[in-house]
């Protein structure tokens, strides 16, 4: 069951997207932890006027480049505090629609047909898998792209891990669960629910200290 307290206060935490990137663009899609950093929206195959859905769209950065691309952008959240913040930056943009749902739920209500469906560091990595691909799955046209990053598994943690969000010195912190696998594992598991063309692999970090890549996932319908 995904946990809107521990989003709520982890919006709270968080800064929004800054207003310009390294090449004075306003919107521009990231699907990595490193600024100015990896693949864009490309990696969607959109045609256009696509219906596209984000799954975790928090203060909604992709999202909007997504609907200045000319797209019908759908982006869901549990948590309040993200969505408001998406809605004040970028409610006015057309095609972008913002809705309060859990990920599964809605994708299991809707009768929408979806162009593609994306997450990145978002619900894909906080919902479990067995729940989440038949979901996306039902919902995409055939052919159509589901693509989500987060950070990738450490070695021997697979499956539910926990992660957490500090509060105060005084409060524990909170916890919710992502779902960690191998990129191979993920090229099963995706397969196994009737997706093809899966691929899954490591963006590597920006020259300089840090180490950790991004895993991209990558099928289709
Ligand atoms: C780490 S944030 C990333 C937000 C955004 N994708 C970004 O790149 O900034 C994860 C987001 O996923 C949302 N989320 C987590 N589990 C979810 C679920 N099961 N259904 C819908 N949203 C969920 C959280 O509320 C939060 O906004």
């Amino acid at each position: 069951m995904a946990d809107t307290a521990a989003w709520n206060t982890y919006s709270h935490q968080n800064p929004g997207r800054r207003h310009v990137n390294a090449s004075g663009a306003t919107t521009w899609f990231n699907w990595t932890q490193y600024a100015d950093h990896g693949p864009g929206a490309e990696i969607l195959d959109l045609a256009p006027a696509s219906v596209v859905l984000e799954l975790g769209c928090g203060k909604g950065g992709n999202l909007a480049h997504v609907a200045t691309l000319g797209h019908r952008a759908i982006g869901l959240d549990i948590s309040p505090p993200q969505l408001a913040a998406a809605a004040e930056r970028w409610g006015e943009l057309p095609g972008l629609e913002l809705h309060n749902a859990e990920a599964v739920a809605y994708l299991e209500e809707t009768d929408e047909k979806l162009d593609a469906v994306f997450s990145v560091f978002g619900a894909a990595w906080f919902t479990a898998p067995e729940a989440l691909l038949p979901a996306v799955r039902a919902r995409l046209r055939p052919g159509g792209v589901f693509a989500f990053s987060h950070r990738p598994a450490i070695e021997g943690c697979y499956g539910c891990q926990a992660s957490y969000i500090n509060r105060s010195e005084d409060e524990d912190p909170l916890v919710v669960k992502r779902w960690d696998y191998e990129p191979e594992a993920w090229e099963a598991l995706l397969a196994k629910h009737g997706f093809t063309s899966t691929a899954a692999s490591l963006i590597a970090a920006p020259p300089g200290p840090r180490k950790m890549g991004t895993l991209l996932v990558e099928a289709r319908a």
